[in-house]
């Protein structure tokens, strides 16, 4: 049995689902899960852990600053375990946009960063318009007229494929 971390880094919860679907799948498997949200990793003994996975979602062309931050501060440790990098964003709901080697977001932010995880992911996000403060509904709601995606007012979609998901957890049960 494997003591596996998930370090996640949200905004509007999307990520956050990801890693409890990606916990429940490993869990399974007879491992045991902890998430973690990244502002709280300076406070967290990372060396306990056998695995370490991380999770972050795409906003206005990056990941949350402290992704690399992290990356950058736990490089040694990190490669010194089996270890995982998943990005979420919208522009995955297209097919020739939604592999790691065609993810124009986790190939930029590969080549910016020395660390190679050992495994790599791409999962599609949600609108959810509602939830959006006014500027960012229009900003993302032009973005999308332009990309042919949802653009309602008050559209919530949920381009996540799950079943990617979870096979992705089985891989880190695996790995
Ligand atoms: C303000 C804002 C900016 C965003 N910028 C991008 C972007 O530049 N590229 C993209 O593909 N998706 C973008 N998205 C979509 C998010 O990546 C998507 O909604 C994702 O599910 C958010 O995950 P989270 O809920 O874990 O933060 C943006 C969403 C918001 C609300």
């Amino acid at each position: 049995m494997a003591n596996i971390l998930i370090i996640y880094s949200t905004t509007d919860g999307q990520t956050l689902r990801i890693c409890q679907r990606l916990q429940q799948v490993i869990e399974q498997q007879s491992h045991q899960v902890r998430l973690l949200p990244i502002q709280e990793w300076p406070e967290t003994d990372l060396s306990t852990f056998d695995k370490i996975v991380i999770g972050a979602s795409i906003r206005y062309g990056k990941h949350g600053p402290l992704v690399p931050e992290f990356v950058r501060r736990n490089e040694q440790l990190l490669n010194s375990k089996p270890n995982a990098f998943f990005s979420v964003n919208v522009v995955a709901r297209k097919p020739e946009k939604s592999q790691p080697d065609t993810n124009p977001y986790l190939l930029k932010f590969l080549k910016q960063m020395s660390w190679k995880p050992k495994q790599l992911a791409v999962f599609a996000g949600k609108i959810d318009y509602p939830k959006y403060s006014f500027l960012d509904r229009l900003v993302i709601r032009f973005i999308m007229w332009m990309t042919k995606g949802p653009t309602k007012r008050d559209a919530v979609v949920e381009f996540t494929d799950w079943h990617q998901v979870e096979a992705f957890g089985r891989l880190i049960g695996n790995m």
